[in-house]
């Protein structure tokens, strides 16, 4: 389930919101200037459909979303259980570690969630607002915006990923470790 969690930006146990209810979630994160949408969800999604025919899917969206042209890159982050890889354990926490500590981007970051699930820790001070974004959630995150993002100890998604330059996912990292204090995405849908 979608969810949001608005926090102190200093101290994690200061919940402000927690809300499953899509549309207080769409108001509050447009009230912060946060783009959130759902798309409809594809039916039939397994392991074994190719990143082509998810990508033709949503093509009409896709589109309307890219109107203006601005995304020249638009691919699909793919990350699944695979249990007949002793490595993907590993591959894995190494993908998970990439983004778990606060950066910023030069543009907008903008996923739309196909399937399975995903947390924006986005630092809004004084809060910190989660939004655990799961299958047809849009969402981006504008330019500049410090944040952070945790995949769980299990990732398991498919992502459409909208870049306007080729290195448009490289991250600014600030060095501060406030991601460490807050809850980790098993945590927060726990809860
Ligand atoms: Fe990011």
């Amino acid at each position: 389930m979608t969810l949001l969690q608005i926090m102190a930006d200093d101290d994690a146990g200061e919940v402000r919101l927690r809300t499953g209810d899509a549309s207080v979630i769409g108001t509050e994160l447009a009230g912060r200037g946060i783009e959130f949408d759902r798309w409809p969800a594809m039916s039939g999604l397994g392991a074994h459909i190719p990143n082509e025919d998810i990508l033709a899917h949503y093509a009409d969206r896709i589109a309307e979303l890219n109107a203006d042209g601005r995304y020249r890159h638009i691919d699909l982050a793919r990350l699944q259980p695979d249990d007949a890889d002793p490595q993907w354990s590993a591959k894995a926490e190494a993908a998970r570690g990439k983004f778990l500590s606060e950066h910023r981007h030069a543009e907008d970051e903008v996923r739309f969630f196909v399937t399975g699930r995903g947390c924006f820790y986005l630092h809004l001070e004084p809060e910190v607002v989660a939004v655990v974004c799961e299958g047809g959630d849009l969402v981006s995150v504008p330019a500049g915006t410090r944040h952070w993002f945790d995949m769980g100890t299990r990732p398991d998604f498919v992502a459409v990923r909208f870049f306007e330059e080729e290195d448009g996912w490289i991250g600014d990292f600030t060095g501060d470790e406030i991601g460490a204090r807050f809850p980790a995405l098993d945590e927060l849908i726990a809860a």
